[in-house]
């Protein structure tokens, strides 16, 4: 799947209808990630913000959320369900090449997008991850592991303990529409 050109069917169905018709899909996860209100969130590989459009009325002020993505329609589409926001905002291109500043995030979430970023590209774009998380501060991922179509816990497990982030809680379950996945939380220790 080339997201960076996405083909027109990919964009209306998994970008516009899925979070449209299935709000709760993504709601129910965004609820499982505690908040004060206060925190600066990622959301990496947002695609059209399912998700952190759930998050972002949770943060009040001095809270801001951050989606990062490389497929622009999904992006617009993100900007838009944002756009009643202040304290959200879209930025388009590969994590490492944006230039974020360093520990400047409290939380991370990946929400089923890790699998699609290349086996060889996936150490680099999570040491990027890494450098822009606060010590004292958590990666939320949840990923597909079926062996066709997602990396297995050991591999994400040994991905992130590679670049200093350990598992503070995980577990496996069927999610319907997507199958096994894994639904972790990481953080960055002192
Ligand atoms: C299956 S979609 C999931 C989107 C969203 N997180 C959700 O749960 O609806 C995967 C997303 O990862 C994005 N993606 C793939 N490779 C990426 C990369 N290297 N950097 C940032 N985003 C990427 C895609 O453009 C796509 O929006």
């Amino acid at each position: 799947m080339d997201f960076e050109n996405p083909d027109f069917l990919f964009v209306r169905v998994d970008g516009r209808l899925v979070p449209r018709l299935f709000p709760f899909f993504y709601r129910r996860y965004a609820d499982t990630i505690e908040l004060q209100g206060d925190e600066s969130v990622l959301d990496f590989g947002a695609g059209s913000g399912g998700i952190a459009m759930h998050l972002a009325p949770r943060l009040g002020d001095g809270g801001l959320i951050t989606c990062v993505d490389i497929c622009p329609p999904l992006l617009g589409i993100a900007e838009k369900r944002l756009r009643r926001y202040s304290n959200a905002t879209c930025l388009l291109g590969r994590i490492e090449n944006l230039g974020l500043e360093e520990a400047s995030f409290d939380r991370i979430v990946i929400h089923n997008a890790l699998h699609d970023i290349p086996g060889d590209e996936r150490k680099d774009t999570v040491a990027e991850l890494a450098r822009v998380l606060k010590t004292g501060g958590k990666l939320h991922l949840r990923e597909p592991v079926k062996p066709s179509h997602g990396a297995t816990p050991d591999e994400i497990r040994a991905l992130m303990n590679g670049i200093g982030l350990s598992e503070e809680r995980a577990s496996e379950y069927k999610l319907f529409p997507i199958g096994p996945v894994y639904d972790a939380v990481f953080a960055k220790k002192g």
